[in-house]
């Protein structure tokens, strides 16, 4: 199945006919504001904290640290980059393991005491440059994402998962040959991660990060744990004890880094793994009975927002207001946490159109902030709409549907677009993220992730032959 490019539906005509086509809800502006005054580039306000303007850079890391949790001169660059995007929020740069078991793999970053210096360093090479091309930080908000990578950790070499698990899952159990119990995080397991959360935080304030972002979201140990209904004891079954683990961490954080900002990204929906079906396009993996996913409705395939809007409700009563929206992993179902027209290595064609995932995200992130007017909501999933993303973000801002519009891949390949659109600038057409989705297959591979296909400085990468050659292998 294949579906039409994003390029080639250059009017607003066009791009509404196609996605009347699909039956697609996803509202937009025919013509984009610029300035201060404009939505997306107006201030808001967070406490006594002004963020300039309604861009935020959504966490992506590059597996590109060193073996001791470091930032190498490759995670500088992304971060220098995200400080010259114009964005005024920065949503935890990237993911950082608040200890060893917990790193997605071995080149992650790590928030211990020996690498406090590099990451004040590194914010204040982000801030630096922002201050340079902007002229003032003072309306710029960095957070520090925080993970224990769970299920999906490689501590140690990139190619043998050492999974720590909530609970035996049927489906990914077996897709990643999980066959015992030693897996299992037990409830002292998590009592202890507890306490690591809350000193790495202690160190990302003194770090000088104004928040950190508990991690719950993408089939990590966060997310997993919300999904832990058969789990038996503190942290499993009902939803008070799926939320102990986030409650714990945040009354420790309370009361060791008073001051201290705390915002949760979450998966607020997912749904079963899918895999490849017949001509390699992805099907679920499980037939109809799904009772895994957070925010599903037990086919695998749908969406219950009932215990995701009491989870906000949690979440307010705890004060944090900071809540960027995501949905599903991508290792299980890429197609709708990163929408995209060309799949990951490890992935499958996409079973719909990514623009019903784009849609999907957005309108699922407008149910929740109208539920939540209070709190401060960031969504996700916008780069797939390419030239019209400034459209559909300006009216989702415009309308109340979301506070920040966050950007991932597009800003690998664009770092500057949101400096570009509040500036009333044409969009740079090379530069837009065609969803080639090497960023992902790279480190899949066991390379570095980057925007090897249109970032000139990882195009010229050897890498980037080697990257040529799997796809070639795969195809
Ligand atoms: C290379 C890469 C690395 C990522 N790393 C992280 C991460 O460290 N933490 C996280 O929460 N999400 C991570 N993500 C997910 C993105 O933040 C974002 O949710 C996703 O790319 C969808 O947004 P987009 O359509 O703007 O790309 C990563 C995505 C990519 C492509
Ligand atoms: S490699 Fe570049 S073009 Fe491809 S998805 Fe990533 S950012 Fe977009």
């Amino acid at each position: 199945m294949s579906y039409p490019r994003v390029s080639t539906l250059k009017t607003a005509n066009d791009f509404r006919a196609y996605l009347d086509s699909l039956n697609v809800d996803l509202p937009f502006d025919e013509n984009v504001e610029s300035g201060k005054q404009s939505a997306l580039g107006q201030s808001f306000q967070y406490s006594s904290q002004t963020i300039g303007n309604r861009f935020c850079i959504l966490p992506m890391e590059g597996w590109d640290g060193t073996r001791d949790g470091k930032p190498t001169d490759l995670t500088r660059r992304r971060w220098q980059n995200f400080g010259l995007s114009g964005a005024k929020l920065i949503w935890g740069g990237e993911a950082v393991a608040v200890r060893q078991d917990g790193r997605a793999n071995p080149n992650q970053l790590m928030c211990t005491e020996e690498n406090l210096g590099e990451l004040v360093a590194l914010r204040e090479l982000l801030e630096q440059t922002h201050l340079e091309y902007f002229g003032t930080t003072d309306d710029l908000l960095v957070g520090l994402q925080l993970t224990h990578s769970g299920r999906f950790a490689r501590p140690n070499e990139k190619s043998r998962l050492e999974p720590r698990i909530a609970y035996r899952h049927p489906v990914l159990d077996q897709k990643f040959a999980i066959s015992s119990d030693e897996a299992i995080l037990s409830d002292d397991d998590l009592s202890k991660l507890i306490d690591d959360f809350v000193i790495a935080s202690v160190r990302a304030q003194k770090a000088g990060y104004k928040f950190v972002d508990i991690k719950h979201c993408h089939g990590y140990l966060g997310h997993e744990i919300l999904s832990g209904y058969d789990r038996p004891g503190r942290f499993g079954g009902s939803l008070e004890n799926r939320t102990r683990f986030l409650r714990e961490i945040v009354s420790g954080i309370r009361a060791e880094a008073p001051g201290l900002e705390i915002g949760t990204r979450v998966s607020i929906f997912d749904f079963s793994p899918f895999e490849p079906g017949e001509d390699r396009i992805g099907v679920p993996s499980t037939n109809g009975d799904y009772k895994f996913a957070f925010g599903g409705d037990e086919t695998g395939t749908g969406i219950d927002l009932t215990e995701p809007q009491q989870f906000m409700q949690i979440l307010r009563e705890l004060e944090v207001k900071l809540v960027c929206i995501s949905c599903g992993s991508p290792y299980y179902n890429p197609h709708m946490q990163r929408p995209a027209i060309f799949p990951p290595s490890d992935g499958y064609l996409p079973p719909e159109d990514p623009l019903v995932g784009v849609a999907r995200q957005i309108n699922v992130t407008r149910q929740i902030k109208e539920a939540n007017p209070d709190m401060v909501l960031v969504g996700s999933g916008y780069s797939y709409l390419q030239e019209w993303l400034p459209n559909v973000g300006q009216h989702a801002v415009k309308n109340g549907h979301v506070d920040f519009v966050g950007l991932g891949r597009m800003v690998l390949s664009y770092p500057e677009l949101p400096a570009d659109v509040i500036a009333g600038e044409v969009m740079k057409r090379k530069k837009i993220c065609r969803t080639f989705s090497d960023c992902t297959t790279a480190p899949r591979n066991g390379i570095v992730s980057g925007c090897y296909p249109l970032d000139p400085f990882y195009k010229s990468m050897p890498e980037r032959q080697e990257l040529l050659e799997i796809k070639k292998e795969i195809s």
